[in-house]
């Protein structure tokens, strides 16, 4: 029991203070990025300037882009959000229909219809408004007059989040992107847009474009401090009237590693545990933290789990001790010889662990398709893991088999007691 709440109660608390499967929409529970809200806002006090958000799988991209979009949004909108799977003309036909309200359950019957701007807003023929869908948009510059017309008819200052950037796969649409992002300028229409996307940099996002780029403020997201972490963990702690004792605490911000999800996760774990003992529970336990590690590791995504068996071969460990030294440390990119290091200090018992040799070849099979690739190599003898979430799964497993993973976060120091 934690106080005496009921389980209706609890289980609002939960709700509303954690959210391990969706990203965040309100500033409110976004932590520690309040420089990343500032920049944007900066950056759309700009006529013509879009934002552009990258980063690693998991750091909260949609999170920040969502916040970001309810507070530019005009009142009594929702943010425009799409995902960037299609053609980008395809994408521009779900933004019109999506801005002229138009019912997309209704669109096969019309896929196939010509484009025209009349089809946008009114009535043609014994059509009636809800069945009159944008068709086929098929040159940037019908895409940009539609935009033009609806942002006329009282559709300006709306936002546009383009979601999962990282999945528009031909160079083709890529480069539609970037004309579309620098006609939004020259022609000042007069909506947001915010993109989001894997990887390292924006230019690489969008392929080298030779003048996108200038239009765009890149806001890059790096993992979450040590202090968010806690903030996370704080916030919906006092609101329960519980407390995660101070050595949980610290345990879970090392191997969430400054992703947020496994924060949200651990947590809502742990409050679980102290809510099922029969006794009132005001501080967490070690058994607490012990179970709600296992059932994090139970619940975490379906497809890390599959991916992590896959490269571990499930019942062979010494792939996953490598796998976990080379996650032990803050250093995304790392030399084998240093992950051999940490190797030798997880597992100190010489007959324990592999010659360096074995420890080589495990590790090069690691990137290999029959190991799920999940680590890459960057240079001569240089790795990281392919997938940032995996190398969180990797160090939740080890923390699961009492294997204690001890490096800082690279962000901020641990906090004083
Ligand atoms: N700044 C933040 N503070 C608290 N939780 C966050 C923050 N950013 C993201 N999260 C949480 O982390 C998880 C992943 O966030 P998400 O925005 O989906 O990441 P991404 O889009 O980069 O993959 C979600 O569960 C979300 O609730
Ligand atoms: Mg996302």
């Amino acid at each position: 029991m934690i106080r005496n709440l009921d389980r209706a109660a609890f289980e609002a608390v939960l709700r509303r203070t954690l959210s391990p499967s969706s990203p965040i929409r309100t500033p409110e529970f976004l932590r520690g990025r309040e420089r990343s809200l500032e920049q944007i806002r900066r950056a759309f006090v700009q006529r013509g300037r879009q934002v552009f958000i990258y980063g690693d799988r998991g750091v909260g991209k949609t999170s920040l882009a969502l916040t970001a979009a309810y507070e530019h949004q005009p009142s009594g909108y929702e943010p425009l959000i799409l995902s960037c799977r299609g053609s980008f003309f395809e994408i521009a036909r779900d933004l019109l229909n999506r801005m002229a309200q138009r019912s997309v359950l209704l669109s096969k019957e019309t896929r196939g219809r010509e484009f025209s701007l009349t089809q946008v807003f009114g009535v043609k023929g014994n059509q009636s408004v809800e069945t009159v869908r944008v068709g086929e948009i098929r040159s940037l510059n019908d895409f940009m007059a539609a935009l033009r017309e609806l942002c006329d008819t009282g559709q300006q200052g709306r936002v546009c989040v383009f979601d999962e950037f990282e999945l528009v796969a031909s160079q083709d649409d890529r480069r539609l992107f970037g004309d579309f992002i620098k006609q939004l300028a020259d022609q000042e229409v007069p909506i947001y847009v915010i993109f989001c996307g894997i990887g390292d940099s924006v230019a690489a996002l969008l392929d080298d474009h030779p003048s996108a780029p200038r239009y765009l403020a890149a806001v890059e997201l790096a993992r979450l401090s040590y202090d968010a972490g806690f903030e996370i963990m704080k916030g919906a702690a006092e609101e329960l009237g519980a407390e995660i004792e101070y050595n949980t605490r610290v345990r879970i911000a090392t191997i969430s590693d400054g992703f947020p999800h496994y924060v949200h996760l651990i947590c809502e774990k742990l409050f679980w545990e102290m809510y099922e003992c029969p006794d009132a529970v005001a501080v967490s336990n070690i058994d607490h933290y012990r179970r709600a590690v296992r059932a994090a590791v139970e619940d975490a995504q379906p497809y890390l789990r599959s991916l992590y068996d896959k490269a571990v071969r499930k019942y062979q460990r010494d792939y996953e001790h490598v796998l976990w030294a080379a996650a032990d440390h803050p250093n995304l990119e790392r030399r084998s010889i240093e992950i051999f290091e940490t190797y030798c200090t997880l597992f100190q018992e010489e007959k324990a662990r592999l010659p360096r040799e074995k420890f080589n070849q495990r590790l090069n099979a690691l990137k290999t398709p029959s190991h799920g690739q999940v680590l890459i190599g960057t240079r001569q003898g240089w790795y990281r893991f392919r997938e940032s979430m995996l190398r969180g799964y990797a160090r939740l497993k080890a923390e699961e088999e009492g294997v204690e993973l001890t490096v800082d976060h690279p962000l901020s120091p641990r906090p004083a007691r």
